[in-house]
């Protein structure tokens, strides 16, 4: 089973349909948009769409690293990357839809709402820290870096991914279970992070940690 899921993985098909599906969410929203079934507020919709997707491929991304470890699939490092870039990506449209379709680019009312709504400043905070990873996630700036540097660097991630859950914990009314489900993913992935459960091997405790190479 591990070996099939290995082979598969490592086919040269598996990018890039991994790629294509990761477009679904885009593809499908635009599509929803365009045959007018978005909903009373589709720019709103747009916005909250686009933003869970940033945190869903976001979660994703950082659960590859356990699941390799625990499951034994090395071929999964193959896509942290890839997803880790999507996760960007979708916020990149997230943040393009509000300024753009709900701000219609008055910059003066986004300067205001950036210092004015908590929950917008550290969504700024979030993309500001997912920019930098993204910017920094090729293979010429894992050699400039130096491996330390570039780790402790994308140990950002995780911050990132805290940031995105509490944007979206503050914006919804009262205690509502999506934004602490997906905070109590994010807490737990950074726990298995930092205190990695004992592993028959003990050489699989440290692979916990990302490397640079992969993806
Ligand atoms: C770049 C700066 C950001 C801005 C200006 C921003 C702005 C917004 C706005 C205006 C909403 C809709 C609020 C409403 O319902 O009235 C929203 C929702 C949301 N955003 Fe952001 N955001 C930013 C960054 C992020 C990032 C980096 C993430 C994820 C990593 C994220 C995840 C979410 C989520 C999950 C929602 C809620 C979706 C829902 O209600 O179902 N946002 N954001």
């Amino acid at each position: 089973m591990r070996a099939t899921l290995n082979a598969l993985l490592l086919s040269r098909w598996a990018k890039p349909v991994v790629f294509a599906l990761a477009l679904v969410p885009l593809v499908w929203t635009v599509w929803l948009a365009w045959t007018g079934e978005l909903g009373a507020e589709p720019i709103l919709e747009s916005v909250k769409q686009s933003g869970l997707w940033a945190l869903r491929f976001l979660l994703i991304a950082l659960a590859l690293t356990p699941l390799r470890v625990f499951t034994g699939v090395a071929a999964l490092a193959r896509f942290r990357r890839m997803l880790g870039l999507f996760a960007f990506f979708y916020a990149s449209v997230h943040l393009l839809t509000y300024v753009g379709l709900d701000q219609f680019f008055d910059w003066h009312a986004i300067g205001t709402e950036i210092l004015k709504r908590p929950y917008i400043t550290i969504g700024m905070g979030a993309f500001v820290i997912l920019t930098a990873l993204a910017a920094t996630s090729t293979d010429g700036m894992v050699k400039r870096l130096g491996g330390k540097r570039w780790r402790a660097l994308h140990r950002g991630v995780f911050l990132a991914g805290l940031g995105g859950c509490l944007h979206f914990l503050m914006l919804v009314k009262g205690w509502q279970t999506a934004p602490l489900v997906y905070g109590a993913l994010c807490a737990g992935l950074l726990a298995l992070r930092r205190w990695p459960l004992r592993l028959p091997n003990p050489r699989t405790v440290r692979t916990l940690a990302p490397k640079p190479q992969d993806g």
